[in-house]
């Protein structure tokens, strides 16, 4: 039985106008809204079997809210709960039903101040391509990625998040820099078989840098781009190729400054990938490969 985490299951981001922000996730985006209650509304992606991979939740400033890891089994919330509190980090449990179609979750905080749950149970919708299928479903509108695909979190301490999600969670380094000859200033991690499901890099605790839907093609984020152009959302870099994970990529702001991304390809890592290095020489190449500057906007802009 192998037990342990699947992949990124959810972002909850924080947004400031709730209107303007579901049509910008419905019809910019083109995510589908599945739930609404108050203050909250709950998105999936076309091509995810689970309820909601997206919430957003009204407040006063954007970032990051929680993100949560889909675990196999229900079991193994038991099994991280203690592994979790053994490594010196408290764990609440969230009650099943807490938000709509969830089950129950253990929560925690990262050592670089990010609230992260672990779930397992979770309301399943379907993609309705299970019978007989063709290759996308009808009527999809704007950008229509087919999954959440990773996110990058911010936070002083790089090395401890890092070791916990290592030594806990099992997670597997990609790619890693290192400046000044000693110092983990980013990491990349991977559970499923993409160069990342989540990175960290450093910078002011607690901070959201960007969550990333993923997409098929270069012609995918091609598209994307038009879509973004046609509904004026504001442009941060792209498109084009990140060094590290060799991605196809874009990145914009929502109507809130959460910064999102648009990701497809890279390689296919195993468990058994050896990490790849990046030092200061080559480091904008490896954020931006083909203009090899990194802006003062991508550096310095965290919700
Ligand atoms: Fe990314």
């Amino acid at each position: 039985m192998r037990m342990g985490v699947m992949r990124l299951g959810r972002v909850e981001a924080r947004v400031l106008d709730l209107e303007k922000s579901i049509d910008y996730y419905s019809n910019v985006i083109g995510l589908q809204l599945v739930a609404r209650e108050p203050g909250k509304a709950y998105f999936k992606a076309w091509d995810e079997e689970d309820h909601h991979s997206l919430i957003i939740t009204e407040a006063d400033y954007p970032g990051l809210e929680h993100m949560g890891f889909k675990v196999r089994y229900q079991e193994d919330l038991d099994t991280f709960e203690k592994a979790i509190e053994q490594y010196g980090i408290r764990v609440n449990r969230v009650s099943n039903r807490h938000r709509i179609g969830e089950g129950e979750a253990i929560r925690f905080t990262l050592p670089t101040g990010q609230v992260m749950e672990l779930y397992h149970e979770i309301e399943r919708i379907g993609n309705g391509l299970k019978l007989n299928p063709d290759p996308k479903p009808e009527n999809l509108k704007g950008i229509a990625p087919p999954y959440l695909d990773h996110l990058l979190i911010a936070g002083e301490d790089v090395p401890a998040t890092t070791d916990l999600l290592m030594k806990v969670m099992d997670f597997h380094m990609s790619e890693r820099v290192i400046l000044h000859g000693d110092e983990l200033f980013a990491v990349w991690l991977f559970r499923t078989n993409t160069p990342h499901d989540i990175a960290i890099i450093k910078g002011p605790n607690g901070k959201l840098h960007h969550f990333a839907f993923g997409l098929s093609s270069w012609e995918d984020v091609l598209h994307a781009a038009d879509c973004l152009a046609k509904n004026e959302v504001v442009l941060d870099e792209g498109p084009t190729r990140h060094g590290i994970t060799r991605g196809l990529t874009i990145y914009f702001f929502d109507p809130s400054g959460n910064r999102n991304e648009v990701f497809s390809g890279g390689y296919i890592p195993g468990e058994d990938f050896t990490p790849v290095t990046w030092t200061e020489e080559r480091l904008p190449r490896g954020i931006f490969y083909h203009k090899g500057e990194i802006t003062e906007r991508f550096t310095g802009v965290f919700t």
